[in-house]
């Protein structure tokens, strides 16, 4: 195994959903790198990382701060990326978690970009998608058939329209418009509504009940909609 970059998704909670793949990785790398907002809030990928590292790699805590300021979130992804292609130059094999999969909505793919263009070798192992999981565990057929998939990270009036071409719709982030899918929904017969929250995890929550979008929706829910026959 030589120097190199790995992106690895943890999957969405539960640490017996990593991939073979990514837990042998895990455990010859010399660092791991996770990202969090600030210094307290943690990382749930480490958390669901931590049953399988090597107790010899070193833990790097990356900050990447979610300030309103595109600058200085631009700033400290080029710094991370710089501190992880070092790592690499100088002979490490470093491991990036990330939450699910690593090229889906995750930090990871800001330092892919970066790393890419100064042609440090990288790797993305894949991981269970958060929706993927939210899915099977509610035994929720995604599509079949000739049925057609939208994944949303946010929603306004106009994407709404352009849904209702859609047959199943994953809507994540959906703490972030929580009020106005709720105002969407609310006595709509055309969509069959079901949310979960931490899946895999302890405190998993399930509801199929639209008014649970306006009781604060937690960051870590994911909302699939079906459209009904
Ligand atoms: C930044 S995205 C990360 C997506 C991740 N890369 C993936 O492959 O699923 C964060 C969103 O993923 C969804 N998510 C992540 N973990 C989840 C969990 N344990 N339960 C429900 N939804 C989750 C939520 O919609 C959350 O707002």
């Amino acid at each position: 195994m030589s120097a190199v970059l790995y992106g690895i998704g943890v999957g969405p909670g539960d640490p017996d959903l990593l991939t073979i793949k990514a837990v042998k990785i895990l455990q010859q790398v010399d660092v791991v790198a996770v990202p969090e907002s600030s210094s307290e809030n943690g990382s749930t990928a480490l958390d669901i990382a931590l049953p399988h590292l090597n107790k010899e790699a070193v833990v790097l805590n990356l900050e990447f701060p979610m300030v309103a300021d595109v600058n200085k979130r631009e700033l400290s992804r080029q710094t991370n990326a710089r501190l992880l292609a070092d790592y690499v130059r100088n002979g490490k094999k470093v491991a990036f978690l990330t939450l699910g999969d690593p090229l889906l909505y995750s930090t990871f793919q800001y330092i892919l970009r970066y790393v890419s263009q100064w042609q440090i070798p990288v790797k993305c192992i894949p991981g269970i998608y958060s929706f993927a999981a939210v899915a099977n565990a509610i035994n929720l057929p995604l599509v079949i058939g000739n049925q057609q998939l939208a994944v949303l990270s946010n929603l306004d009036e106009n994407k709404w329209d352009a849904i209702q071409l859609f047959d199943k719709v994953v809507c994540m982030k959906v703490s972030a418009y929580a009020p106005l899918l709720h105002q969407l929904l609310n006595g709509n017969n055309h969509w069959q509504f079901a949310m979960v929250t931490n899946v895999g995890k302890a405190d998993q929550q399930i509801s199929f009940d639209v008014a649970d979008l306006l009781c604060g929706v937690h960051y870590f829910t994911t909302v699939i909609l079906t459209k009904k026959d």
